[in-house]
C-alpha cells in the first residue's frame, strides 16, 4: 500500500514555549517526521520563541538532541534532518512584557498561512494573545493552537474562552486534545460510520455496556505540583476520556465537516447524566518496592487529590438509555493500555443449552500500545465432543493488516499540526464543548471537595483499588484485564 502524502501550503510556525517538555518531546520530532514523509514544503519555516537566550544555532543544536533523543536511529535521516533544522530560527521572548516582538514581527513572511501555537501555561494565553494582536503579528488569517489544560473549571474555561475571543475567532482557535489525533481514535469513526455492519446494532438495544481504559504505568513524579491541582478527573476524564466516549455514543454527522461533528459531539455531553458519589471510585498510589507514593510525587503528604478514577455514568437519551459507560483511568497501574471495549448483550435465547456457557460478542478499540481492532465472536470449539462454543478474535492489528505502514502510525500531534495547517478543525475542541464538558465535571468534583472525600489506596502495578472493581460487580459486570 503506497500512502498519498499531499503537501501542505507554505506556513511560518511559531512554537511559543519552543524549548518547553512538549516541543521537544512531541511537536518538533512530529515535525520532523511530516517533513521526513514530505508533507512539509520547501518554504516551511519553524520558529521557536521562549525566554532563553539563544540563537539560531544554539535552538537548533538544542532540537536536534532532543530529536535523537525520542526517535530510534534507525527511524531517522542525517541528511533529512540537517535540511529540517535548516528550516528553524529562534526568537528569545518575554510573553508578557516587551521584549522580542519587534524581532518576531521580522521574522514572519507575508503571503504564507501564520499559526502561533501556545505550548505554554494558560496563564500566559491571554497575554500571547494580546501581544499577537498588538504587533500585527496575527491577522485574520493566522491560527492559534492552545494545549490543555484548558481552565480548571467553567469558569476559568470561559474566561480562557473570553480572553482569546478578544483578538481571535473561534474558526482561528485550535485547542488540541491529542486524543483526538490518535489513529484508532479516528479508525472508531471509520469503523462506526463507514460500516454498514455496526451501527443498527450499535444502541441500547444490543449494547450491554461500554468500558474505556486508559491505564498508564507511569507516576506524576516531575509533574506533581500541576497534577495534584489536577487529579485523574480533570488531567484525564474532563478531555481525553470524555471525547472519547463522545466518540462512541455520537449519532452519525450529516458530513465529517469540523461544525457537524462537534454539533454531535456537544449533544453527547449534555445528554450526560448527573453522578452520584456511588458511581466514582478515585484512588491514590501507595509506594511500591521502588517506586514513591503518589504523596511523594506530588510533594504533599495531605494530598486527596486522586491518581486513579473509575466511574459509571449514563447518557439520557433515545439511543443510549440503559446502556451504562465505565470510564477508568489511573498513573502506576499494571500496564500502559488504552482500549474501549464495546460489549454487546447475551443472544436472547441459547439453543446450545447451559453446559454451552455464556458468550459475548466484544468489540474492542485499542488505542495503544498494538493499535487496531478485535472483534470477539463466538464459534465452535474444534474437535469431537459436541457442542462446546468458544470465543475467538476477529483481529485487525493494524501492523499486521497494513504492512509497514501500520508499524508507522503517525504520532497524534503530527496529524494535528498538520491539520491546523490545512485549516481543518474536526479534531480540535470548539469553545462551547469544552465549557459543556467542565459544566458535567464541576458538581463532581465540588461535591467530592465539599465531602473531603479520601482516596482508595491502591497497589503501584495493580489495576487500582478494589473498590472499582465492585463498581462493575454490583451490576454483574466485571471490567476487562487490562494487557498489553
Ligand atoms: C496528558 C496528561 O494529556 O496525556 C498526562 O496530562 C497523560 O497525565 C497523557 O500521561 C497520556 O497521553 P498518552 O498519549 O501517552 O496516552
Amino acid at each position: 500500500m503506497v500512502s498519498r502524502v499531499i503537501p501542505v501550503d507554505p506556513f511560518d510556525l511559531v512554537i511559543f514555549g519552543g524549548t518547553g517538555d512538549l516541543a521537544r518531546r512531541k511537536i518538533l520530532p512530529g515535525l520532523y517526521r511530516r517533513f521526513m514523509a514530505g508533507q512539509m514544503p520547501e518554504t516551511a519555516r519553524i520558529v521557536g520563541a521562549a525566554r532563553s537566550e539563544l540563537d539560531d544555532d544554539g535552538y537548533r543544536k538544542m532540537v536536534r538532541e532532543a530529536i535523537e533523543e525520542v526517535m530510534p536511529a534507525d527511524r531517522r535521516d542525517a541528511e533529512a534532518l540537517d535540511a529540517f533544522l535548516d528550516r528553524l530560527s529562534y526568537v528569545p521572548i518575554d510573553a508578557s512584557g516587551k521584549g522580542g516582538w519587534k524581532a518576531l514581527a521580522k521574522a514572519m513572511r507575508k503571503d504564507v498561512i501564520r499559526a502561533f501555537y501556545f505550548s505554554v501555561g494558560p496563564s500566559l494565553f491571554g497575554a500571547l494573545a494580546e501581544r499577537l494582536y498588538e504587533h500585527k503579528i496575527a491577522g485574520p488569517l493566522s491560527r492559534i493552537v492552545v494545549e490543555k489544560p484548558f481552565g480548571r473549571d467553567l469558569e476559568s474555561a470561559k474566561a480562557l474562552n473570553m480572553t482569546l475571543a478578544q483578538h481571535f475567532h473561534e474558526s482561528q482557535i485550535y485547542r488540541i486534545d491529542h486524543y483526538l489525533g490518535k489513529e484508532t481514535v479516528q479508525n472508531l469513526m471509520a469503523v462506526r460510520f463507514g460500516n454498514v455492519l455496526f451501527e443498527p446494532l450499535w444502541n441500547s438495544q444490543f449494547v450491554d455496556h461500554i468500558q474505556i481504559t486508559v491505564a498508564e504505568t507511569v507516576g506524576v513524579g516531575g509533574r506533581g505540583a500541576y497534577y495534584d491541582r489536577a487529579g485523574a478527573m480533570r488531567d484525564m476524564v474532563q478531555n481525553h476520556l470524555m471525547q472519547l466516549l463522545c466518540l462512541i455514543a455520537m449519532e452519525p454527522p450529516s458530513r465529517f465537516t469540523p461544525d457537524a461533528v462537534r454539533d454531535e459531539k456537544l449533544k453527547v455531553i449534555r445528554a450526560l447524566d448527573t453522578i452520584g458519589p456511588e458511581d466514582i471510585v478515585r484512588g491514590q498510589y501507595v509506594a511500591g518496592p521502588e517506586t514513591a507514593a503518589y504523596t511523594e510525587d506530588a510533594e504533599n503528604e495531605q494530598s486527596l487529590t486522586e491518581s486513579f478514577i473509575a466511574l459509571k455514568i449514563g447518557v439520557s437519551n433515545w439511543r443510549w438509555a440503559g446502556t451504562p459507560f465505565y470510564l477508568r483511568t489511573g498513573k502506576r497501574l499494571r500496564t500502559r493500555a488504552s482500549e474501549i471495549a464495546i460489549v454487546f448483550k447475551d443472544a436472547p435465547h441459547s439453543i446450545f443449552g447451559e453446559e454451552a456457557g455464556r458468550h459475548r460478542n466484544i468489540l474492542s478499540i485499542r488505542l495503544q500500545p498494538n493499535e487496531g481492532i478485535t472483534l470477539g465472536v463466538t464459534i465452535k470449539e474444534p474437535g469431537p465432543g459436541g457442542m462446546r462454543l468458544v470465543d475467538v478474535p476477529l483481529d485487525m492489528t493494524f501492523a499486521d493488516a497494513l504492512g509497514p505502514e501500520g508499524e508507522d502510525v503517525p504520532d497524534a500531534y503530527e496529524r494535528l499540526i498538520m491539520d491546523v495547517i490545512r485549516g481543518n478543525q474536526t479534531l480540535f475542541m470548539r469553545g462551547d464543548e469544552v465549557e459543556a464538558a467542565w459544566s458535567w465535571t464541576d458538581p463532581i468534583i465540588a461535591a467530592w471537595e465539599r465531602r473531603s472525600d479520601r482516596p482508595h489506596p491502591y497497589e503501584p502495578g495493580s489495576t487500582g483499588p478494589e473498590e472499582a472493581q465492585i463498581l462493575l460487580h454490583r451490576a454483574g459486570r466485571r471490567w476487562r484485564e487490562i494487557k498489553e
